[in-house]
């Protein structure tokens, strides 16, 4: 489906983001590991978590619906039954590929499951989790041993100590998953710090989990109880409307119940830094481990930008924003530049490769490096066409890029934004009215 966004009118209103993806991926999987039925408000209806949700039904999961939209109660099959022999289609969804497995590998009673998905998640590694899972003791089998599809043959798992080789929070909740079945403890060592819903999960869930510094313990559980679960607004989606705001003249957004989790939000801080008026309070690192999701409200203005740099450091905080950061460069003054993010080559697309070639498409100037890129502000871009190469956070990029070009962005490719966020052009346009 092609969409065309034309250079707009400003930026104004109120924005609900939708649900949380990473959350409510999480809120499906550790429901239906639970052994006392879980009321979970707030899940997002999009194509990525149904696919999570019919994951956790194949395996034994009873969910019914509420009379609200995404509320329902899931009453699992707890910790160590999950239903044997099931295929899986995960979609598009990697954090269902990657965190699934965790909790499968050490069924106690024995199963095997194989795992698939779309055109996209057969070209995005598996090997990042079958080999600490291996490690354990667990036996998977991946196409090529990199990819799905993954089948899975549960075994008795022993803990280890891993170091994970590249800061992801996939990797690490799926090993801390498959901690909670193993004999023994098991820790994560990260190289940065990652998106940490998984452990304030456990952590509310009374499951012994410890955080010291950059280590993350688990041992063994016999079950695990988790209570009433609110899904809080998505940060990665509001990214774009926000984006949008700092962009075109005029524009105010305020942007309500969303996530404000220090490890989701860092694309925020990058773009106060790069000199976006924005006010309100999100979450500073914490301290001690967290067991609760905190929420945030934000306004965010028009204003002008400078160039920034983003270091490795804080790349896994903002992952899945830095397609944004490249389209901020180019109105920004001076040099933008993003190093140390070579995970964004194994995303839903090679977002360094569709990200720089689709904005210099548009007229911006840019280039890819091994693991970043580096953008020259020229002050704002002309427009063109964007193809969304099935990716849903590049066409929304597009779309919020048509509306800050000078003569709009045709993306073709538009129905990839459903992935997460179907509502997003809907909700676009309410605010540019
Ligand atoms: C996610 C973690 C990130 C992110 C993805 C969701 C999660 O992936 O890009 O969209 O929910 O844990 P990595 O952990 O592989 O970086």
């Amino acid at each position: 489906m092609k969409q065309t966004f034309r250079p707009g009118p400003a930026v104004r209103g109120t924005l609900v983001p939708p649900p949380d993806k990473s959350l409510s991926h999480r809120a499906a999987m550790l429901g239906a590991m639970s052994s006392v039925p879980v009321h979970v408000t707030n899940y997002l209806q999009a194509a990525d978590t149904q696919s999570t949700l019919d994951a956790v039904i194949a395996l034994g999961a009873d969910v019914r619906h509420g009379a609200r939209r995404g509320d329902f109660v899931i009453d699992g099959p707890g910790l160590t039954r999950a239903r044997p022999g099931a295929a899986i289609d995960v979609g598009n969804a990697g954090t269902l590929l990657r965190l699934l497995p965790g909790w499968l590998a050490g069924q106690p009673d024995g199963g095997r499951w194989v795992l698939d998905g779309d055109e996209s998640i057969r070209r995005r590694p598996v090997d990042r989790v079958a080999a600490p899972l291996a490690l354990m003791g667990a036996r998977l089998d991946a196409r090529d041993g990199r990819f799905s599809p993954l089948s899975i043959m549960s075994r008795p798992l022993t803990g280890i100590e891993y170091a994970l080789p590249v800061a992801s929070a996939q990797i690490k909740s799926c090993v801390l998953l498959a901690g909670l079945l193993a004999e023994g403890e098991t820790t994560v060592v990260e190289p940065e710090p990652s998106r940490d819903h998984t452990e304030r999960l456990l952590a509310a869930a009374g499951a012994g989990v410890r955080r010291d510094g950059d280590r993350i313990t688990v041992s063994r559980l016999h079950d695990l109880r988790l209570d009433a679960l609110h899904v809080p607004g998505d940060p990665s989606s509001a990214a774009f409307h926000a984006a949008a705001a700092v962009l075109v003249p005029g524009s105010a957004l305020r942007i309500e119940g969303m996530a404000a989790n220090w490890t989701r939000v860092g694309f925020f801080r990058i773009l106060e830094r790069m000199g976006a008026p924005i006010g309100g309070e999100l979450e500073t690192r914490a301290t001690a481990a967290p067991d609760a999701e905190p929420l945030a409200e934000l306004e965010v203005a028009h204003g002008p930008l400078h160039g920034t740099r983003v270091s490795a450091d804080e790349v896994p905080l903002a992952i899945d924003e830095l397609p944004l950061v490249a389209l901020l460069g180019c109105f920004a003054e001076g040099e933008t530049v993003v190093e140390g993010a070579a995970e964004l080559r194994v995303k839903e697309s090679d977002r360094i490769a569709t990200v720089v070639d689709g904005l210099r498409a548009l007229g911006g100037d840019l280039e890819a490096t091994e693991d970043g890129f580096v953008v020259r502000g020229t002050g704002g871009l002309r427009g063109g066409t964007l193809h969304a190469h099935g990716d849903h956070r590049l066409a929304m990029l597009g779309a919020v890029a048509g509306l800050a070009s000078r003569d709009g962005v045709e993306v073709v490719g538009m129905e990839a934004a459903a992935v997460s966020y179907p509502g997003f052009a809907d909700d676009l346009a309410g605010l540019t009215r």
